[in-house]
């Protein structure tokens, strides 16, 4: 048996879980579920990243203290992972008393190994708020390209980096008066003197092959050491021996994971010392997202060298979430909070959407709505329930509940479903979750294909082919069963109502083996609804601000030039005068594009599926290649006609037309409704 130790990365304590999140919540409880269904022993410990500036100021501006705010954000947290059955072993809080003595530790034991240095930074002061400001507290405007209020680090207009001190007439983004400078003493450590350390690690294989050729870049760029001091007031632990200064967020973040961790051994009479002192065999796996892998690769493995801790023995590291293709936005609607999802969708239609979806490696993942819908009817309810839905049924009301006697001849079937438990443990095990869905899912046709030869439903009418009935269905349960035992990890909350119904104890991997027989199943339940679009879109509309939102632009950001005059159209452009009931006669409706596809032969077109909500799906070729990257449009509302005739072409049936404006040329606008519209509504 394996000892394994997991963590996702700690959420700030300053915002809410967001569907982003849950990429990474979701992926490695998938991954724990896996092991401890598999027979090992894992633990799975997580916390809240509670300190730093934002915090500090949020509760300041909300009158409450930092403690105050961080302990009713941990139960926010806590609360929106349990409703997506995260099966933390801990969900702690870096702002504990455990992580303040493991941070001092790690930082005296490097001090006292000569891997911290003292050195004096100037750096923007704001005498109004009797602080010193972090860089993303500063506004001004850019050295580069003077563009207006930007952050004090990075344009968001040039994308260039700069010094905070550089930033033309800067100014506190707290109280808005300019900042002076000054000088303050910092405390570094020397990541410089880890170079060959950090490279030896990665070479145990400790990367997936595309962050390790990310940290080579980093290497040949140059390491620095870093600065993991902060002059208060600020919100974390005072460094020993240095009054007024504190430990940088970032510092005691992931000391984090050890702290979560030692605050279940006591609780648990388990070693904490065993696990992250003296590396009694135990396996530590760090799930992350990409943004975070500088300091998970770089300064955590170090610091825990220098402080004479283990390092982890795997980083893993995944992308970012897209909603329908692009980066979660609030005026799109698709910026989406845990708690807005779970008050209108089953939490497990999600933890399967992104199984199906989830690799080993770090690309990026999007959740397409339309898609999310068709995924999870088609496979969780039109194919996995289905089976048990199809066959429990006649078990109950024909045999009592009762199964065959023996489990009768099945042409192999449950030998080969149980052979594919050790392709699909690998693939789980590889975090190949995606590959792993469609391995079930095959095996899901495999079953429904059976039931359908043996058509239950036709049996039934003869009363001389019973056994044939109860064999048929005997052997549906099992394969259900088997593949819900593969599905536990991504589904616990489905395989709890199967254990339930089919009257079995808890399962682990190796109890697929064995088929079930002459024992008696529960009276079968509804196991899971089919997700309802409608639900989807009031979500969407939820999480969508009320108004449409101004452009996006920040507030008190410099007025965009006004865009260059229009010449107004040339009289040739405009058209003969029509009556009202003509015009009216055109069905306008709001369509919402569910595929886009190039269509071969024809380099303008684009082959769209359309949902007009009541009015069904159209087919539509829209002349409108030049203009979109087809990749791009599913998701999107745009305006159709919709009581066109049907036009034959050369390529299929076109049964609307969208609507685009253009002047003719290559660049084309194709018209959405504003925010609130929904699929089918009629424009007037
Ligand atoms: O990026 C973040 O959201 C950080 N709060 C992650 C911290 S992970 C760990 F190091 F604590
Ligand atoms: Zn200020």
């Amino acid at each position: 048996m394996r000892r394994i130790l997991v963590t996702s990365a700690l959420p700030y304590a300053n915002g809410q879980i967001h569907l982003g999140h849950l990429v990474e919540t979701i992926q490695t409880d998938i991954w724990v579920r896996f092991q401890k269904l598999h027979g090992n022993e894992c633990f799975y410990f997580c916390a809240d990243d509670t300190h730093g500036t934002p915090v500090m100021i949020r509760a300041r501006q909300e009158g409450i203290t930092p403690e105050t705010l961080v302990a009713r954000m941990h139960a926010e947290h806590l609360g929106d992972f349990q409703g997506f059955h995260i099966g933390f072993d801990n969900y702690y809080t870096t702002n504990s008393e455990e992580n303040r003595l493991l941070s001092e530790e790690v930082y005296l034991n490097n001090r006292a190994a000569g891997n911290i240095r003292v050195s004096t930074v100037r750096q923007a002061f704001c005498a109004q708020d009797n602080m010193f400001l972090p860089d993303r507290f500063i506004r001004g405007i850019c050295p580069t390209c003077g563009a207006e209020d930007q952050y004090g680090d990075a344009c968001e207009v040039c994308s260039g980096s700069h010094s905070p001190l550089d930033l033309k007439q800067p100014r506190c983004a707290i109280c808005g008066n300019p900042p002076v400078e000054r000088d303050s003493e910092h405390f570094f450590f020397r990541l410089t003197a880890f170079e060959a350390f950090l490279k030896g690690w990665i070479r145990s294989g400790a990367l997936q092959p595309e962050m390790a050729n990310k940290l080579d870049e980093w290497f040949e760029a140059g390491l620095q050491d870093w600065d993991i001091s902060r002059d208060g007031p600020y919100f974390g632990f005072e460094i020993p021996d240095a009054p007024g200064k504190y430990f940088y967020v970032w510092l005691d973040a992931p000391i984090g994971y050890m702290a979560s961790t030692w605050e279940w051994c006591k609780r648990n009479g388990r070693d904490f010392d065993a696990i992250w002192r003296r590396d009694d065999q135990m396996e530590v796996y760090h799930f992350i997202g990409k943004d975070i892998l500088y300091f998970h690769t770089l300064f955590w493995p170090a610091t825990l060298k220098g402080a004479g801790f283990r390092v982890p023995t795997s980083v893993f590291t995944h992308g970012f979430l897209t909603v329908n293709g692009q980066k979660m936005s609030k005026s799109r609607g698709t910026f989406i909070t845990a708690r807005q999802y779970l008050e209108h969708l089953d939490p497990e239609y999600l933890r399967y959407y992104y199984a199906a979806k989830l690799t080993a490696r770090v690309d990026d993942l999007d959740l397409n709505l339309d898609d999310f819908i068709l995924r999870v009817n088609s496979d969780l309810v039109g194919k996995v329930v289905n089976i048990a839905s199809r066959s429990a049924g006649f078990i109950q009301k024909r045999f009592g509940g009762n199964l065959a006697e023996h489990y009768p001849e099945d042409g192999g079937l449950h030998a080969q479903f149980v052979t594919a438990g050790e392709e699909i443990a690998q693939l789980y095990e590889a975090r190949e979750f995606s590959k792993a869905m469609r391995a079930i899912m095959t095996l899901a046709d495999l079953a429904n294909r059976f039931v359908e030869a043996k058509a239950p439903w036709n049996l039934a009418k003869d009363p001389d082919r019973d056994r044939e009935l109860a064999d048929t269905c005997t052997v549906a349960i099992n394969l259900f069963r088997i593949l819900m035992i593969y599905l536990q990890p991504v589904l616990p909350q489905l395989a709890l109502k199967c254990q339930e119904f089919l009257r079995l104890p808890p399962f682990t991997w190796e109890s697929r083996r064995e088929p079930m027989h002459h024992q008696a199943i529960g009276e079968f339940t509804h196991l899971m609804a089919r997700v309802d679009p409608k639900k989807v879109e009031a979500l969407v509309q939820l999480a969508a601000p009320a108004t449409p939102s101004a452009p996006a632009v920040p507030k008190s950001k410099a007025a965009p030039p006004p865009p260059a005059p229009t010449p107004s159209p040339a009289p040739a452009d405009s058209s003969p005068p029509l009556d009202i009931d003509t015009f009216s006669q055109v069905d306008l409706r709001v369509a919402r594009i569910l595929s886009a596809a190039p269509v071969e032969g024809a380099d303008k077109l684009l082959q769209l599926t359309l949902d007009l909500g009541d009015l069904g799906q159209k087919t539509v070729f829209a002349g409108i290649r030049s203009a979109y990257d087809p990749q791009t449009l599913p998701g999107r509302l745009t305006v159709v006609v919709a009581n066109l005739k049907p036009r034959k072409m050369r390529f299929g049936v076109s049964e609307g037309m969208v609507l685009a404006a253009g002047s003719g040329g290559n660049e084309l606008f194709l018209l959405s409704p504003d925010l609130g519209a929904t699929p089918g509504m009629r424009i007037r």
